[in-house]
């Protein structure tokens, strides 16, 4: 008789717990918070499936200075509402979450960078963390880890002069206010784009975001409707995009279509501009790679949608260049022409052929 109790117990206990779900018993109340108990599991098995999980991660290189600006620039739309930034605690509406996102000033200690790219990349189930929103696109987590890196040496001060440019510099969102009034007719400009790709549109002197002054005004607007639509890559700039109407999109578009093209030029390898410019004129006839300036030459008549290429960061190009052949880049209709180009170019002749370009 015992023996039999015994094995109908954990059936009882099954059938309870069921009737107590569909009555509606069991609490779902992120304001009462969780056990002690709980608390401690549910940090415990997160933080071994972090550890296990990040053993496959093949961390990008986090060297380029430049990566800390753009995972800043990142952070300050995509991180910060939830998790605060240096010198600020998470806001109060976030840590009414449960899990409450927590600050990340000892967290960025605490995990190594492959881990911090982990969760960075995946999110976190049941608890509010989102995964990157282009999962082809580790360089973005990686700039995002390199500026999580950065954080210890950051206060508020310094995290305000990544984000928005140091007061007062001409040409960012920081800029003196004469000139924020004054210049900009296109409002979405100053309070959205500005911050990364400048009021001048020459990206605040850096590779971490591309040059927008003097770029063909369709070729601008596509993209943002393609980063709109979902049919460009990236988890920067799709979330920007979405938070635009036709009537924004077409101002900012036209705001740095009419800007001058004028970036201060870095110093260049003498040769591997030759070389790409050989490629730029005549292609890779032995690989079949067609001659780029058929399409990219400013000074001839091509489809609007054929993006200038001229004094664009030779870092950038080459990042495109990798992502066209990786076929994570996607674009406006018109990508997959570069599919063709590029796939058949080697390492080597994508950096000669952004260092021609880049010295245009
Ligand atoms: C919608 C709110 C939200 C956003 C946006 C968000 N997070 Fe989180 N994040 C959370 C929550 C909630 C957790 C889980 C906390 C826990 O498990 O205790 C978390 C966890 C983390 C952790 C692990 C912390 C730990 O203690 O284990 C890191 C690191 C992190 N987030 C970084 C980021 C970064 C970087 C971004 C931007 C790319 C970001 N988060 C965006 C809510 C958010
Ligand atoms: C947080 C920084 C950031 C902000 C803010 C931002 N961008 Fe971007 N933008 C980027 C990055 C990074 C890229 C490169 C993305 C990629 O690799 O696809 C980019 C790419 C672009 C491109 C494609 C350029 C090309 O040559 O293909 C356009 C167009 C663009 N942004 C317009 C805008 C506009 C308009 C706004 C404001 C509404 C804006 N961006 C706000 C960082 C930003
Ligand atoms: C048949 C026309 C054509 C040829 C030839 C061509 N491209 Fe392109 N290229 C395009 C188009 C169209 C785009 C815009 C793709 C999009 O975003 O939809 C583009 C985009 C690019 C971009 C991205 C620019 C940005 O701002 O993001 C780079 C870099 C580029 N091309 C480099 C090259 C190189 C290098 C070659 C030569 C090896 C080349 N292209 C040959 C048509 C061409």
């Amino acid at each position: 008789m015992k023996k039999r109790l015994w094995l109908i117990a954990p059936a009882v206990v099954g059938v309870l717990g069921l009737a107590a779900a569909v009555i509606g018993l069991v609490p779902i109340k992120a304001s009462s918070g969780h056990f002690e108990v709980t608390e401690q599991l549910l940090q415990f098995f997160k933080h071994r499936s972090v550890a296990f999980g990040s053993g496959e991660v093949e961390l990008p290189p986090l060297d380029a200075g430049w990566l800390v600006l753009k995972g800043a620039g990142h952070y300050e739309i995509g991180c910060r509402p939830c998790h605060g930034s240096p010198g600020f605690p998470p806001p109060p509406v976030a840590t009414a979450m449960l899990p409450p996102p927590p600050g990340l000033a000892d967290r960025v200690r605490y995990y190594s960078p492959r881990e911090l790219f982990y969760v960075v990349k995946h999110g976190i189930k049941f608890t509010g963390m989102p995964a990157w929103p282009a999962l082809n696109r580790d360089d973005e987590v990686a700039a995002v880890v390199a500026f999580l890196a950065k954080w210890p040496e950051l206060d508020r001060e310094g995290y305000a002069a990544l984000v928005y440019g140091e007061q007062g510099e001409s040409g960012t969102a920081a800029a003196p206010i004469e000139e924020l009034s004054g210049k900009v007719e296109a409002g979405v400009v100053v309070s959205s784009c500005a911050r990364c790709h400048g009021l001048d549109g020459l990206a605040r002197g850096s590779p971490a975001f591309p040059v927008l002054a003097g770029q063909k005004v369709e070729y601008l607007a596509e993209s943002l409707k393609a980063y709109l639509e979902g049919r460009r890559h990236s988890g920067i700039m799709q979330p920007i995009a979405a938070g635009l109407d036709a009537q924004k999109l077409r101002e900012a578009a036209e705001h740095y279509a009419k800007l001058p093209r004028a970036r201060k030029r870095a110093p260049v390898d003498e040769e591997a501009v030759r070389r790409g410019a050989d490629i730029a004129t005549h292609g890779v006839p032995a690989d079949r790679v067609p001659a780029c300036g058929a399409c990219h030459d400013p000074s001839r008549e091509t489809n609007g949608v054929y993006p200038r290429l001229d004094g664009q960061w030779a870092e950038y190009l080459v990042l495109q260049l990798e992502l066209f052949s990786g076929q994570g880049r996607g674009g406006t209709a018109w990508w997959q022409l570069m599919d063709r180009a590029v796939h058949r170019l080697t390492p080597e002749q994508m950096s000669d052929v952004a260092a021609f370009y880049a010295a245009q």
